[in-house]
Parts: structure tokens; sequence; C-alpha cells
């Protein structure tokens, strides 16, 4: 996976938000009056989940254990993961994650579906003559059972893109499997992921493509047919402040909940660093957009890379993370629909930032650092 681009592109905008965007940026202005008095919920906490970290044991299981009410798979319920090749699932990781979630009395949000990354190659790499502007209509071919009609098939797709109802009936197919298997687990699911683009428009992603925009809206009534008990979510990034992405997202959210498409909440990843996160009366803003929708809203998969000060000594790094985590919890506890806090990794020794970002929660030696606090601290006393 590009992890390093991606991260390179948030970092570039975050930073360009921060100077361009009131609101988003440092904390509260001085002059902002001091926080009403709200009540202190007991907001649920959770964290994503590496299962390679689980199984060697340790800080990481017990601080798991000890700290953390839910977990998000950080990989092994991705498409990739799950059907490495079309029709063949493969549950080992995921099942492993689920047992271990339900032994400990631990809830599962399940991540993710419907997502433009982590699709495995017979699905990712379609349409190659459609990129360049050459649009053939889509080859139909028999279906072929042996490996060579496999592999006339795949490269056929692969030159021209996927037929709307073929790659629409993958989608559907995914979607019914994985989340048939998992109910009674699995109680949310990211069952889009990152729909849109920074101009508010739906990512050109392989879905959109070739289903066209309406995927959004039939995955998640699949989804609802495949486990009716299981609350549905969209979840994306950048999207914590205002801007054309989240309009378009509030938009796509109004438009679903007006015509009684299935949807339950939406999430707010909260990849962010010291020099870029929202404040919490944005954030709070943010989220009111979509509970007055009747949506719940979550914090999915909070990080706040503090690489951009690495020339500052240290505790001053720690302590502007803190008022990065202090603002997403308050602003979290502070709206009653606001369901839970993830981070994304439990300590800077397991993270997909690199060691030096120190983004999460506990240190590289499962410490409690001053974020720590500052999240405890919004939240009612467990
Ligand atoms: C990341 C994982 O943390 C990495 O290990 C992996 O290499 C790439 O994906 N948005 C998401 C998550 O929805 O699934 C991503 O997780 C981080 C960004």
């Amino acid at each position: 996976m590009g992890g390093h681009g991606w991260l390179g592109r948030h970092w570039m905008l975050a930073a360009l938000l921060a100077l361009a965007l009131p609101g988003a940026g440092h904390a509260a202005p001085a002059k902002a009056p001091a926080a009403a008095a709200v009540p202190l919920r007991d907001v649920p906490l959770g964290t994503a989940v590496r299962l390679s970290a689980l199984r060697s044991g340790g800080d990481y299981p017990d601080t798991f254990l000890r700290e953390f009410d839910s977990l998000t798979a950080e990989n092994e319920m991705k498409m990739q993961a799950l059907q490495p090749r079309r029709g063949r699932y493969d549950f080992a990781a995921a099942d492993e994650l689920v047992r271990f979630a339900r032994r400990n009395g631990k809830a599962v949000r399940g991540h993710t579906l419907v997502w433009g990354q982590a699709l495995p190659l017979w699905l990712v790499d379609h349409g190659a003559l459609d990129r360049i502007g050459l649009r053939l209509p889509p080859i139909v071919l028999p279906r072929l059972p042996n490996a060579l009609g496999r592999l006339v098939g795949e490269t056929a797709t692969t030159l021209t893109g996927w037929r709307r109802d073929e790659l629409m009936g993958v989608m559907k197919d995914h979607i019914r499997t994985v989340m048939r298997r998992y109910a009674g687990d699995v109680a949310e699911w990211d069952v889009v992921n990152e729909p849109m683009a920074d101009n508010g428009a739906l990512a050109p992603t392989v879905w959109r493509r070739f289903i066209g925009p309406d995927y959004v809206e039939q995955a998640l009534r699949t989804a609802h047919s495949a486990d009716p008990k299981a609350k549905l979510f969209i979840n994306d990034f950048n999207v914590e402040y205002p801007g054309p992405k989240l309009d378009g997202l509030v938009a796509l959210a109004r438009d679903l909940v007006a015509r009684g498409v299935p949807l339950d909440g939406i999430g707010l990843q909260s990849h962010t660093h010291v020099l870029g996160y929202t404040d919490e009366a944005t954030l709070r803003r943010t989220m009111r957009r979509f509970t007055r929708l009747g949506l719940d809203v979550q914090i999915t998969e909070m990080d706040v890379a503090t690489s951009s000060l690495l020339d500052v000594a240290r505790p001053e790094r720690l302590q502007r993370q803190a008022l990065a985590y202090g603002a997403a919890a308050r602003a979290c506890n502070a709206v009653p629909r606001c369901t839970r806090l993830t981070t994304w990794g439990i300590s800077d020794a397991v993270s997909w930032l690199s060691p030096g970002a120190a983004g999460l929660l506990f240190d590289g030696s499962y410490r409690t650092k001053p974020a720590y606090a500052a999240v405890r601290a919004a939240f009612a006393p467990r």
C-alpha cells in the first residue's frame, strides 16, 4: 500500500488548511468562552488492532484489554484480505480477531466493505484502456470455470473495465458474504470508506467508475438486508472541518436519508497532526451537521502526528498533541450522538505512522502520554 504517499497528501492538505481556514488549526481562539459545563458521558473508546501484534502478546494485548472497549481490524477485514481471489474468501485472520474480541467482551467495528483501496488485484487493475480515455464496450465472456477461462476473463476486464451489473454483483456478494458471517459479532460497519474526493464529488474509485454514483446507495441497501441489526456507516477523512469535501459528504448523507436509504452514521477518521488539527467548536459544528439529519457520528481513526514539530522538545510536542486529542474527545462527549472515539492504534510502537510521528495515546513502551489524560478527562470516569 502506498501508505506514505497517502499520508503525505494528508499532511500537505492539513498544513495548507491550517494556514487558510479560520477554525481549522490551533485550539479554540483565546477569546472563546470557557466551555460550558457539559456532563461527562461514558463514551466508548476503541482502537485499530493488528493481528500480528496481538499474537506477539505482552503489553499490546494487555493495554488493549485494560483500556479499550472495541477494536477495528487495521487491515484484516479489507477486501484484499478477505477475498484475495474472486469468490474465494479467506476469513482466517478476521475470524481470529473477532474470536478474541468476543472472548474478552469487546465490540468490533467492521472496516471496511467498499473502498477504492486495499482491493485484490483481480478487482483493482481493471479499465486500463478506460483510464487513457478509450472506452470500449466491456466484453461479455462466457463464465469459464477453469484457470484459463479466469485468466482470459480477467485480462479482458483489465483492458475494458467492468460491466456495471457484473461489478454490482461482485460488490453485493462481498457485502453479503462478509456481513452474514459476522452478524451478531460485528454491530457497526464502515460500509463505504472514503467515498468523497477533495472537491466534494464522489471519488473516482473502481466502484464509482463502473457501477456509477448509486453504488453508495446500493451498498447500503445490500448491507441492511444482509444484517438488518448492524449500524451502517460512511467513513471519510479530512471531513472534520468545513470545506467542499465536508459539504459533499453532508449533501450525500442528506440525500440518502431523505430517500430512506439505510444509513446510521458518519465516521470522521481524524488522521491529523499537531499543526493542523480541528478545534473543539469546529468539530462540534461538523458533528451537528450530521446529527441534525438523524445520524450518529464517531471519530473512527484518530492519530495526531507530531512530526511537523520534530525540532521542538518532545514534552512540548506531546502537550500540543494532548490539545488535539482533548478537543476531539470533548467534542464527542458534548454531542450525544457521538457514539465512539477510536484511535488508529494503541502505541507509537505499532502504528502506520513513522515512529517519529508518535501519534497515539501510549508511547513506544506503552506508557500513557499527555494525550491519554486529555481523552480520559473528557469522558466520564470508568
Ligand atoms: C491503513 C493501515 O493502517 C495501514 O497498515 C495500511 O498499510 C494502509 O491502511 N484510512 C483508512 C484505513 O480507512 O483503513 C487506513 O489504514 C488508514 C487511512
